[in-house]
């Protein structure tokens, strides 16, 4: 399904859209463009995930947009909130987050989100993996689609609404209310049993709540608390 970009501009009359059949990363194109403007692209042909990693962005299967935002705390875990709702609303699943930022089915990604400050804005970028049938195989163990969760094919247009409508609601929020969002959503954020990519090696425990700043606790065995303050986290006996 091909995205209906005039209805999409036509929901957003104030905002700027700019929408590239193909692009390198929708990253590149919203740096540097003003608070409010999206962009979106129907394929992008080096997509960026977090941590350096590329993110499959094949042509007319999933969603690949950048928002342009104030800088805001703990804006990745209301993203993360954001896409979730977007495709609650939309499908009706109910999606993980594991924290930050990670939207996940069955420990499947499903959408992931990677916030880059340029010049004093935040360009949040949100890929949805809609409605591919298949991933290649050095990505099947990791990634699905809502297509193959559902079965169906889900309109992108009606997902990109959403998603826009729910990335203005979560970024209203304050921090308090985003962190305790996130507590409800996330079964990462509480009494999980996780091993954790640190600098120094990985370490093993069980989550215990996220603290004030959004970092996520993670208490070892020993009864040691860590806080982690990057991605990493992998659940374990799951
Ligand atoms: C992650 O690793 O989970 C983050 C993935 C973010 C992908 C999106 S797709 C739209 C935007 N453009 C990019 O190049 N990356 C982000």
């Amino acid at each position: 399904m091909t995205l209906d970009i005039q209805r999409i501009r036509r929901e957003f009359p104030e905002r700027r859209v700019d929408y590239y059949p193909t692009i390198d990363s929708t990253m590149h194109a919203a740096a540097g463009c003003p608070v409010g403007t999206v962009v979106i692209a129907e394929e992008q042909t080096a997509g960026q995930g977090r941590h350096g990693r590329s993110w499959h962005s094949a042509a007319g299967d999933g969603i690949y947009c950048s928002i342009v935002l104030e800088p805001a705390p703990v804006l990745t875990l209301a993203l993360g909130l954001a896409a979730a709702d977007a495709i609650a609303s939309i499908t009706g699943v109910t999606c993980d987050l594991r924290w930050p930022n990670d939207v996940v089915l069955d420990g499947k990604k499903v959408a992931g989100i990677l916030v880059q400050l340029v010049e004093g804005r935040a360009v949040a970028g949100i890929g949805i993996n809609v409605n591919q049938d298949a991933f290649p195989e050095d990505l099947a163990a990791f990634a699905t689609s809502l297509r193959l969760w559902t079965g169906q094919e889900a309109c992108p247009t009606d997902l990109t609404i959403a998603l826009l409508r729910a990335v203005e609601s979560f970024a209203q929020e304050d921090k308090e209310s985003i962190l305790r969002l996130f507590t409800h959503a996330s079964s990462y954020a509480a009494g999980r049993r996780v091993t954790v990519d640190l600098p120094n090696g990985a370490i093993v425990g069980t989550t215990a709540g996220l603290d004030a700043s959004g970092f996520l606790i993670v208490r070892q065995d020993d009864g040691t608390d860590t806080l982690v303050l990057a991605g990493g986290v992998r659940a374990i006996g799951t």
